[in-house]
């Protein structure tokens, strides 16, 4: 298996609905190709990881490097890996905030404007913090009786963490509708885009928010 991690920047200000538009794709295509992985963006500045078989994260990556919502597509990582960071995930997705760099250890003085391409691809041990941030305290659980708490501990931050991630689809959801009211414009696209994700957030459909 294979790791690739890359960073961009937006071609143009992403709205909320094209935010949710470009997650739609990730949930809908992943998950056919065994691919998860996260996607962080922030200060207009996009930090991607994809996991899966070699040839189908390069190809996928490619693909993604075309794409002309975003430009200035830099490969920071690359490595052969033998676990998943994110197996849970077909696209997990973080909006990176001033609020929500100050709740990740080490990064409490980290300004949001450093989340940009060039800080990010000149300082892979960021890269490393953030990218590596749902595995703390996520270790396998062992098989030992005695560590049945232990067990329960990490089962517990997995539904934090699948509640949190479930929050923040619901937050782009609301946002996306009170954009289209300020318009006075709800379109087609927009509409079914929000049946979708509201499907996924109730659970009927696999691999779209959670990955299982
Ligand atoms: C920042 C960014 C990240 C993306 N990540 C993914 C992804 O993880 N999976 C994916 O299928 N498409 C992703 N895309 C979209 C692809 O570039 C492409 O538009 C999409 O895969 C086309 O899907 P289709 O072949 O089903 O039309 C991303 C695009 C951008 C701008």
């Amino acid at each position: 298996m294979f790791r690739l991690i890359y960073v961009s920047e937006e071609s143009a200000p992403f709205s909320v609905s094209n935010l949710l538009e470009l997650l739609n794709q990730c949930h809908v295509n992943n998950p056919r190709l065994n691919v998860t992985g996260m996607l962080m963006y922030g200060n207009g500045t996009f930090l991607q990881t994809i996991e899966g078989e070699e040839e189908v994260v390069k190809a996928l990556a490619e693909k993604i490097s075309r794409d002309r919502r975003h430009r200035g597509f830099k490969v920071v990582r690359t490595e052969t890996i033998r676990e998943r960071l994110y197996p849970d995930w077909s696209m997990r997705f973080e909006r990176l905030t001033e609020e929500s760099l100050r709740k990740v250890p080490g990064l409490r003085d980290f300004a949001l404007k450093k989340f940009n391409r060039d800080y990010l691809g000149t300082h892979l041990e960021l890269v490393d913090t953030l990218a590596a941030r749902p595995r703390q305290g996520a270790s396998e659980p062992s098989t030992s009786d005695g560590d049945h708490l232990q067990r329960q501990l990490v089962e517990l931050r997995k539904a934090l963490d699948a509640s949190q991630q479930r929050q923040e689809m619901a937050a782009l959801l609301i946002e996306s509708l009170i954009e289209s009211a300020t318009r006075g414009r709800l379109d087609d696209p927009q509409l079914r885009l929000c049946r979708s994700m509201l499907t996924s957030l109730r659970g009927r459909s696999k691999g779209a928010v959670a990955r299982a």
